[in-house]
């Protein structure tokens, strides 16, 4: 399945590649290449610095997947389960002083884009979902008051569409779309294009 973005420009091949699917295959991800998904999430630009990502890793079949799984709204669980490798992405809402990050997600969010285009690197993908019950999250793994329960990742080689329920089945199968670049780049005040497309 060809799910490659048709760009207006001529983007690095990583970025038109990488997509993110539902269906996963069986087969297990190479520790290697998880390594490499956690080393590339280390080197994300973060506010100040302060790297406030954690992470909770749970292979297909052992307690963290499973419990990982149970965290997830049902919608994202029916798919979810099947994924070789899910990853909990838990941030630090407090600085070094104690003060609030209001950042924090801001960081998070770069170091999972850092894990996604190194997966398509490594010829694996990244589905990052944040339909989950933090609630549920905090009291399955005992994660301190000061952390906050962000996202999920679920890892691996992309699967048979066919193998999912409708109507996850036909948008698997669509073309990834976006809205035009005209549309969200202005200039002089807000909402004014700058006609440079
Ligand atoms: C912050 C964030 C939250 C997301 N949450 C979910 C989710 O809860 N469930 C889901 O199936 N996909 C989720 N996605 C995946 C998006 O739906 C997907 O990235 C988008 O449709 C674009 O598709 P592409 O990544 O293949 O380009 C999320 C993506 C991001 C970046």
């Amino acid at each position: 399945m060809n799910k490659e973005a048709k760009t207006n420009y001529d983007i690095h091949p990583v970025l038109k590649q990488r997509w993110s699917p539902r269906a996963f295959a069986e087969k297990q991800v190479e520790l290697e290449k998880i390594h490499r998904l956690f080393e590339a999430a280390r080197w994300a630009p973060s506010n100040n610095n302060l790297q406030p990502w954690r992470f909770l890793i749970g292979f297909k079949g052992d307690e963290t997947h499973n419990k990982i799984v149970s965290v997830l709204t049902e919608a994202n669980a029916e798919w979810a389960d099947k994924a070789p490798v899910l990853i909990l992405v838990v941030g630090k809402k407090v600085n070094h002083k104690g003060d609030p990050n209001k950042l924090f997600s801001f960081d998070l969010a770069q170091a999972t884009a850092n894990m996604a285009f190194q997966a398509t690197v490594d010829g694996i993908n990244v589905r990052q979902i944040t339909g989950l019950i933090p609630r549920k999250a905090f009291e399955v793994f005992a994660i301190h008051d000061l952390y906050g329960a962000v996202c999920t990742l679920a890892v691996g080689y992309p699967g048979d569409p066919d193998t999912l329920p409708n109507p996850l089945k036909k948008q698997e199968k669509a073309e990834r779309t976006r809205n035009p670049i005209e549309d969200v780049v202005y200039t002089v005040k807000f909402g004014q294009k700058a006609n440079i497309f």
